[in-house]
């Protein structure tokens, strides 16, 4: 049996001692913060390039392209690709004990490091693969009879549609999809259409945190409430918002919450997290089956077999990295990186915008824009292929355009040649692109 020192031991002969020598992200942000004068706003740090370039250098990715579809799936820090590297190794020297008896139980670290970043308890955050994996466990998991109503929005992902959609073929439910508009200058807006579609039969809201179309950060809170009033419970899809910017739990009011932390949070692939409220455990079904004694636990969510916990350990650091690194300061820079381009094409007659980019309380690091007479699919077809810059085209009868996602390693050099190469393309001087 080993003892956690042996595991060290061990550990540094095998893969560890590589680790030693790789950036430490944490040293990294510790070194750069002392340089910066005491009590700095985010906002003034937000364009401190020596700060930013410090933690640029957590990170080692491509730069032979410009990766501005962050908001896709993100890099890891290195030291979380080492740790996650470290399991991977460790597991398998004797996989059936390391894995089961020393490396899964520590997912029990990672639960309570989610919970009180999230402002939750640890009994309602079951670890998962991703948001789908979150969102689905409630979506299919919920009772739900013939002729019950589900409601949601247009612009809600689409495999959690698909999801709905799929138990009206099969059960018979009702799936009811209101739109609303882009950018969205009035919450109230959507708060009134959702209201207004409420019906006696309502039984599930699922709204998303960040629209993944637009960046738009919607009023979850708000549109709580106004369900709860109604005897409607809500499920949150935040897939693009936990780490992203600062919010807990009480800023939403769900009931449910599905997140992804291989997006902001810079956790391995294949890794993220639902919370269900306490008492509405028992009333879910886990997507896969689970003994009644786990009825009331939130473990009968993770019951999926044999599984790596490499990811989900890794997590930890992932964590511990964007504490250390400040989520306020984190999201003043992603506005930051963004208002770069923003500024240099705004005033062009020809530029729309997927959210109001006066008001960036409602966006962060995801952005859509359009340029009219320009095909999207073949402006993301050039700057992948001319440019090495990668984009998400968006081609929805919402929004037209192509999202555009920075992250905290993006440099500023990256967001220049970006706006140079758009201001040709919004100029007319690139005709390949052209409708
Ligand atoms: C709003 C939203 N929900 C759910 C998902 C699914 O995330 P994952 O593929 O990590 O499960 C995404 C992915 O981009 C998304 O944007």
């Amino acid at each position: 049996m080993y003892s956690r020192r042996e595991f060290l031991k061990g550990a540094f002969i095998g893969g560890i001692s590589l680790t030693l020598f790789k950036k430490d992200a944490l040293a990294i942000i510790s070194k750069a913060s002392k340089n910066i004068p005491k009590n700095i706003s985010p906002e003034k740090l937000s364009a401190n390039e020596d700060f930013w370039n410090s933690v640029q250098s957590a990170f080692e990715v491509d730069r032979t392209f410009i990766n501005l579809n962050n908001g896709g799936v993100s890099p890891s820090p290195s030291i979380v690709l080492n740790n996650q590297k470290d399991y991977i190794d460790f597991t398998n020297r004797l996989p059936a004990y390391n894995l089961w008896r020393y490396l899964e139980p520590n997912v029990e670290t990672v639960r309570a490091r989610l919970a009180k970043s999230f402002g939750c308890l640890k009994s309602e955050v079951a670890i998962t693969r991703n948001t789908s994996e979150a969102m689905e466990i409630i979506q299919n998991g919920i009772d739900l009879k013939p002729g019950d109503e589900v409601l949601t929005t247009i612009q809600d992902y689409p495999r959690m549609l698909a999801t709905f959609d799929q138990r009206a073929r099969r059960e018979g439910i009702t799936v009811n999809k209101i739109s609303f508009p882009v950018p969205l200058k009035n919450f109230n807006v959507l708060v009134n259409r959702l209201e207004k579609a409420i019906t006696p039969k309502t039984k599930l809201l699922l709204v998303s945190h960040v629209v993944y179309l637009t960046g738009q950060i919607l009023p979850v809170r708000e549109i709580s409430r106004m369900a709860h009033e109604k005897g409607v419970l809500v499920l949150c899809d935040g897939a693009h918002s936990f780490n992203h910017f600062p919010f807990k739990l009480k800023d939403l009011e769900c009931d449910f919450f599905g997140t992804s932390l291989h997006k902001w949070t810079h956790a391995p692939v294949g890794t993220g997290f639902l919370y269900v409220r306490k008492g509405l455990i028992e009333k879910v079904w886990p997507l896969m089956g689970a003994p009644k004694k786990l009825d009331k636990s939130i473990k009968k969510f993770e019951q999926i077999g044999t599984h790596p916990a490499a990811a989900h350990n890794a997590v930890a650091e992932a964590l511990a990295f964007n504490e250390k690194l400040g989520l306020e300061r984190k999201i003043a820079r992603l506005r930051y990186l963004n208002l770069r381009w923003i500024n240099r094409v705004k005033s062009y007659k020809n530029v729309s915008f997927s959210v109001n980019v006066e008001d960036p309380s409602q966006w962060g690091a995801l952005v859509g824009v359009n340029i009219k007479g320009v095909d999207v699919r073949k402006l993301a077809d050039y700057l992948f292929k001319r440019h090495k810059i990668l984009v998400l085209p968006i081609r929805h009868k919402a929004f037209r355009g192509i999202r555009v996602s920075p992250s905290i390693y993006t440099q500023i050099s990256e967001i220049d040649y970006f706006a140079d190469v758009l201001e040709k393309v919004v100029n007319n001087e690139i005709k390949s692109v052209l409708k």
